[in-house]
């Protein structure tokens, strides 16, 4: 939905202070990824100490930030990714982690608390089984043909087993995004970049993304071009 560019016009009110202690590069890592993942873990999972969240898609922008908010509010975090990123992800601090390539999560036995899902691809009835009594899964992104199913669906799952499936609407939000960046600036969480590429280079960083290859966040770093 965006693009690329050394300029761009936004309202005054959706800006906020690079914080002084990140780079612009880090900084820029922030507003979409660091908001999903706050929106999620604090307001929707409101993850407490002792809780099991997984978060599938975890080794991405949103899901960086998600297995390190989800370890600072002391939940124990199950991490799904491809094969590459598997150690990438404990080193955020993920307890456990979990290859797609090789485990559907949904068919383990294994259930909880909340489900952040990065790249919701399953039926509501895989995501219903994974979770505990009273647990809730967000579906973030994917397929239309899974998002639609779970807008449907996933109330009446509700009101017969007490399990809550869900998309999340992530809300555009300066406080938020102030809030991640105190975060980072505190040292609390982290901004992974994977790779910078110049302006120029945008289809190799695109091409890189899509060969799904990329851990954490790839950046465009604008004032580096020359
Ligand atoms: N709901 C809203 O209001 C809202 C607002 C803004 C954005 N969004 C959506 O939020 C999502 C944000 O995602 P992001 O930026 O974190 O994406 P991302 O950086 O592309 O991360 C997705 C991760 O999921 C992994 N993955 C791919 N297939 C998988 C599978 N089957 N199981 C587990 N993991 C899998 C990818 O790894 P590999 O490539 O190695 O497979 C990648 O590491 C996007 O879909 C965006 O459209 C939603």
């Amino acid at each position: 939905m965006g693009g690329f560019a050394e300029y761009v016009c936004v309202r005054e009110k959706s800006l906020a202070l690079k914080p002084a202690k990140m780079t612009f590069e880090e900084a820029s890592t922030i507003p979409q990824a660091g908001v999903i993942a706050l929106q999620g873990i604090r307001d929707k999972g409101k993850v407490l100490p002792g809780q099991k969240v997984l978060i599938n898609g975890a080794g991405g922008c949103a899901g960086v930030f998600a297995v390190q908010l989800s370890k600072s509010y002391g939940g124990e975090v199950t991490a799904v990714d491809s094969t590459g990123k598997l150690d990438f992800m404990r080193s955020l601090g993920a307890d456990h982690v979990i290859d797609y390539t090789r485990e559907d999560f949904t068919k383990n036995g294994l259930q909880y608390d909340f489900i952040l899902d990065v790249v919701a691809h399953r039926s509501v009835f895989d995501y219903k089984r994974a979770l505990r009594p009273n647990g809730s899964y967000f579906a973030v992104g994917g397929s239309l043909g899974t998002l639609f199913p779970i807008l449907l669906l996933g109330s009446w799952i509700g009101r017969s087993t007490g399990k809550k499936i869900r998309v999340l609407a992530v809300r555009p939000s300066l406080e938020d995004m102030v809030k991640v960046a105190e975060l980072c600036e505190a040292g609390k969480v982290h901004a992974f970049i994977d790779r910078r590429y110049a302006l120029s280079e945008v289809p190799k960083a695109l091409r890189y993304l899509g060969e799904g290859r990329a851990k954490g966040k790839l950046v465009i770093s604008v004032g580096h071009d020359a």
